[in-house]
């Protein structure tokens, strides 16, 4: 049972113990009155997650107070219309056969059918579904989407799969738009491969830095701290970490995106980054027993509301460069890091510089259909970030040997060209209702 049921199922008998409950007027009355009983004792709080604590250790108790701190209410001021699911669109869970793998975001549309529940799905659909869902910026999703037909998927029918295909390609493919520095995966090498199911660690490790925070939310600045945090985790345990332009900006940015996509209502704007929200839309459910995350298939909790407006490429950019990457630098290669130089603008600059020089390192065929792939991407890409757009690099900096490359040294070990030994396995359709890493993968144990 997911502790927010357990939660809800709690409400008879407190009403029965506080007959006044019966009389509040409004759910936001009822849900202050509900903490103030959760903050009265420790023992109620234990009471309410289900009364299965006597006997934990000191740690899994003292978690349980922290995710009973963490519940909260939902957004304050909501538009109808901005929730979901929408009628028509209904939870059903994945089957072994459906493609779900490193991204919450796009499996859990899978899940309700906005996006085709196998899991293959294509450009169009991903733009559509994205928007939909959860008010993603049409540039945003169509710079992601363009990466992954480009580097995981298939030009000629513009698609890709949310995990893989035979063990090859789609979103779990390493360092191409999956990285390292994930906000609740684990690496590529030291998960052995595992880089796309849910880590029990790490969202413990979340949670914590939830619950330190005054607001008791997954803020961004909360979801810093947990960037932090895996940064020096990478950096000294993870000798094949390879951090480079594009892939960087997907690790920078989902940390961003916790707060701004998931949050029930529109992130600082009366929406919540609340318990609820997040740990039911990544698919964390907490047992009380051990104390650890089961992996659970993605879902929206009820009474949720997508963001009222679009967040955007630059409004992603500004998060991830601004707030988040400044905590713990890894030094990448964008020449203009450190500099006044860098802007979203410049960001976007290489990016487009970039697609003039690499080879689209999923499509093993010639240098013809190297040169078809690189036409697609930088067509669809052109009004969005291409020259002459707001966004653009000045028509003076485009040369076609600009010398930035987007996967620089991608054949060396960690890099998409290279991937390390003992990553091979782990790779395939995630397998949910399980619990993954309930320790630190300080070295793979494969
Ligand atoms: C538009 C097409 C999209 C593509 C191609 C895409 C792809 C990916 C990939 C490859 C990852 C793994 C990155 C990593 O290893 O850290 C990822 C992670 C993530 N994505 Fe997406 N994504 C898309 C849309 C979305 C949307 C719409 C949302 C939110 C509503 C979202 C939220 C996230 C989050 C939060 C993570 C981090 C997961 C974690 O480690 O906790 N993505 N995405």
């Amino acid at each position: 049972m997911r502790l927010q049921d357990t939660f809800v199922l709690a409400l008879p008998a407190l009403s029965v113990a506080f007959p006044g409950m019966a009389g509040v007027s409004s759910r936001a009355e009822m849900e202050t009155y509900l903490r103030e009983r959760q903050a009265e004792s420790s023992a109620e709080k234990r009471q309410l997650l289900g009364g299965v604590v006597s006997g934990l250790t000191g740690t899994i108790g003292a978690l349980t107070n922290t995710v009973a701190g963490l519940l909260g209410s939902i957004a304050s001021s909501v538009d109808p219309d901005n929730k979901r699911p929408e009628p028509g669109y209904e939870f059903i869970a994945p089957g072994p056969n459906d493609a779900r793998g490193p991204c919450p975001g796009l499996n859990l549309l899978a899940n309700y059918g906005y996006l085709p529940r196998d899991g293959h799905v294509n450009f169009g659909q991903v733009l559509d579904a994205t928007a939909r869902g959860f008010n993603m910026g049409a540039d945003l999703a169509a710079v992601l989407a363009t990466f992954a037909v480009l580097t995981d998927g298939d030009i000629a029918t513009e698609s890709f799969s949310l995990s893989s295909v035979g063990g090859v390609g789609g979103l779990n493919r390493h360092s191409t738009v999956e990285t390292d520095v994930s906000p609740n995966r684990e690496d590529f090498y030291n998960g052995c491969g595992d880089n796309h199911h849910l880590s029990s660690r790490l969202f413990k490790q979340n949670v914590g830095f939830a619950a330190a925070d005054s607001s008791k939310q997954f803020t961004l600045d909360v979801m810093t701290s947990q960037y932090a945090a895996q940064a020096d985790f990478s950096k000294l345990y993870n000798p094949y970490l390879y951090f480079f332009p594009f892939p960087l900006i997907v690790s920078l940015g989902a940390f961003a995106f916790y707060p701004n996509f998931f949050s029930n209502g529109t992130y600082l704007a009366g929406g919540v980054a609340n318990y609820e929200s997040i740990s039911s839309i990544i698919g964390a459910q907490y047992d009380s027993t051990t104390g650890d995350f089961t992996y659970v298939p993605e879902k929206w909790p009820e009474n949720w509301y997508r963001r009222a407006t679009p967040y955007g490429a630059v409004d992603a950019l500004v998060d991830a460069f601004t707030t988040v990457y400044p905590r713990n630098i890894i030094v990448p290669a964008f020449p203009q890091l450190g500099t006044p130089n860098l802007s979203p603008q410049t960001i976007l600059c290489d990016i487009y510089m970039g697609l003039n020089s690499i080879t689209p390192l999923a499509i093993a065929g010639t240098e013809e259909d190297g040169a078809k792939a690189i036409t697609w991407a930088l067509t669809t890409l052109a009004p969005i970030i291409g020259p002459g757009t707001a966004l653009g690099c000045p028509n003076s900096v485009l040369s076609p040997d600009s010398g930035f490359a987007l996967f620089p040294n991608a054949s060396q070990t960690g890099g998409p060209g290279s991937v390390p030994p003992s990553s091979t396995l782990h790779t395939g359709n995630n397998v949910y209702n399980k619990v993954y890493f309930a320790t630190p993968p300080t070295k793979p144990t494969c």
